[in-house]
């Protein structure tokens, strides 16, 4: 849930690694700091706050020095405040930390080693790693990193300064996201590419339980045990002006508007004229036709976004699908065997819950595809198959690029698996195909033209509760949007199938509350008709998402916004746009701090 960053080269660290802070705030920011090896000392400055506020405090008194380690903190264990803050230092001053992950055996650690006296500053379990390191410290830091790592239980993902070797950075991980940029005559460690990306393409990624020790122009690698391994490098080819915001007020906004080409990238590479061609993953007839089950596991959007996928496979596919929390699936003594296909879908690909969901398939004998974003990251590498969504980086933590792509390829999962099954036709599967390759003209449609959104957004900016009501796909797609709502602009939203609607919060319904009603699916038209009725006749204002042909909707609404037309069952990626904007404008006018929500972080690397 943190950033961390490092960096040893030739340029002053300072600097660098407060940019590549700002890259990485996404992951938290209630807190952050830096250290930079200054001559024979290591020299910290850390504040509560921003990564902004870090800045002005390190402009008054900057450290001197080319190698240094940074940190923006999204706090678990004690509150944010200057002394929480990392880098952490031992006692002795010389060995310095910043940490991404949980010690879970830090209150044990942290007894035992004010026991042999070394003192601790702050209540995080972070500190115990500066102390250990100082308690084992044998004159060589491999060695000692090694036995650090027998000791601590736990995720990590640490950069460490010693003033000893004052022109070597090193790392070690486990469960938690790192990778090593590799640059001409500098290089560097970060929680994500992005934080590096202008100055390098080429990335190695650190293993669990391995130790990275950097120079400016040497990285060596080592396995807990010392031994020396050999990594190769890979290329990303993300550009860095995708990670910044080229104009826009927000991230949010500029990803919103960035889905047209996402949609374009993960769709027409896998849409081969009438095949489907899902990059490595084998659908032969044997495999699918041994799938008796579908478990979908995921978190937030992720879990929003396998809903919509269950409804398309299960109606295209004929194949059982659950979908489910990560984090309950997990201690849900799942029925997952090996007929069993888990399908783990995560924008980043770090999400601990959705990790542990995955190994635990995995044990049970399920084959393991992982649909994610983010290049190798932990869940890309640990699934058997990967099927990436190619978003490009999404750096606001409300996900917008990320969802729709990932409900467009379960779209594709659930087409190819039909087809190889041999249970849609061949006219509805083309005709499946064409609108899928529609899809990001469609939504450019909508983007083309948002005042109206904009319009009702605003009028009901002040509200204290907005429903999202819809049925079928509809209700699926009413979860992203009040998730949406309630992340950004922190006005209560609540999804709600309408038909479920009448089994007891229509009580909740009163003068000003409002209803978004989500009527795209043509077989629901009458039944979503009355329960917009039945809301109005509470006096609660209904404002309607429906297709352009679909007029009688509008008539019986307070307000209508229209989509495109297009074919029912791939209309979630449609309403999901409307309903990002329609959250994204309503927080604006509201004045919140649309990318780093309160109390929030992007990538949710804790249990
Ligand atoms: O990186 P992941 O897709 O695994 O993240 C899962 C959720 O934490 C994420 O979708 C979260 O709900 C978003 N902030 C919602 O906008």
């Amino acid at each position: 849930m943190c950033g961390i960053i490092g960096y040893v080269g030739g340029k002053k660290a300072a600097p660098v690694l407060l940019k590549g802070l700002q890259r990485l705030e996404y992951r938290g920011y209630d807190s952050a700091g830096i250290a930079v090896v200054d001559g024979d000392t290591i020299r910290a400055v850390k504040t509560r706050g921003e990564v902004k506020v870090l800045c002005d405090k390190v402009e008054k008194n900057e450290p001197d020095g080319i190698i240094g380690i940074g940190h923006t903190r999204w706090a678990t264990h004690g509150a944010p405040s200057d002394v929480n803050s990392h880098p952490h230092l031992s006692a002795d001053g010389r060995f310095c930390v910043v940490h991404n992950g949980i010690i879970e055996n830090f209150a044990e650690l942290k007894e035992d080693l004010i026991s042999h006296g070394l003192p601790f500053k702050s209540e995080t379990d972070s500190e115990v790693i500066a102390q250990l390191i100082q308690y084992l410290y044998n004159g060589d830091m491999i060695s000692t990193l090694c036995k650090v790592m027998d000791r601590l239980s736990g995720s990590y993902a640490a950069g460490i300064l010693c003033a000893d070797s004052p022109s070597t950075l090193y790392a070690i991980r486990k469960d938690n996201p790192l990778v090593i940029g590799l640059g001409q005559n500098e290089n560097f460690i970060a929680s994500d590419f992005a934080a590096a990306l202008e100055h390098t393409h080429n990335f190695v990624q650190l293993n669990d339980y391995e130790i990275a020790q950097m120079t400016a122009r040497a990285v060596t690698f080592f396995d807990r045990n010392g031994n020396k391994v050999e990594k190769t490098p890979y290329r990303v080819d993300w550009d860095i002006s995708l990670a910044e915001k080229g104009g826009y007020p927000h991230f949010m906004l500029k990803e919103i508007y960035e889905q047209p080409k996402a949609l374009h990238d993960t769709l027409s590479p896998r849409i081969k004229g009438d095949n489907i061609v899902l990059d490595k993953i084998e659908f032969s007839p044997a495999n699918v036709n041994s799938i008796n089950r579908i478990n979908i596991v995921g978190c937030g959007s992720a879990y929003h976004a396998g809903i919509v996928g269950k409804h398309f496979i299960e109606k295209y596919c004929r194949i059982n699908v659950s979908c489910e929390l990560a984090s309950e699936y997990i201690y849900s003594n799942p029925i997952t065997d090996n007929r069993t296909l888990t399908i783990v879908i995560s924008q980043s690909g770090e999400t601990a819950d959705s990790l542990a969901a995955l190994r635990l398939a995995k044990k049970l004998g399920s084959h393991t595809i992982a649909i994610v974003n983010v290049l190798n990251s932990a869940i890309a590498r640990e699934a058997d198959d990967v099927l990436y969504t190619y978003a490009g980086p999404e750096i606001a933590v409300a996900t917008t690029k990320g969802y729709t792509t990932q409900v467009a390829a379960l779209f594709l999962v659930g087409l190819k698996i039909a087809k190889v099954k041999h249970i849609i036709s061949d006219a509805r599967y083309n005709e499946l195909l064409k609108e899928l390759a529609l899809l990001p003209d469609k939504v450019s449609e909508i983007l083309s033209d948002t005042d109206k959104i904009k319009r009702y957004a605003e009028n009901y900016a002040d509200r204290k509760c907005v429903f999202f009501i819809g049925r079928g796909t509809d209700y699926a797609a009413s979860l992203e949007g009040a998730l949406k709502l309630k992340e950004i602009s922190y006005i209560h939203a609540e999804a709600y199938a309408a038909g479920e609607l009448k089994h007891g919060t229509i009580s909740l319904i009163e003068e000003g509350t409002i209803t978004v009603a989500l009527v795209t699916q043509q077989d629901l038209y009458a039944k979503m008709l009355s329960n917009i009725k039945a809301v109005q006749s509470r006096k609660g204002t209904v404002l309607a998402l429906s297709s352009q042909s679909n007029v009688k909707v509008g008539e019986q609404s307070d307000g209508l916004i229209t989509i495109p037309d297009c074919d029912d069952d791939v209309t979630p990626v449609l309403t999901a746009v409307i309903l990002q904007l329609f959250a994204y404008y309503i927080a604006s006018k509201r004045g919140c701090d649309i990318d780093k929500p309160r109390h929030l972080a992007k990538s949710v690397t804790v249990e």
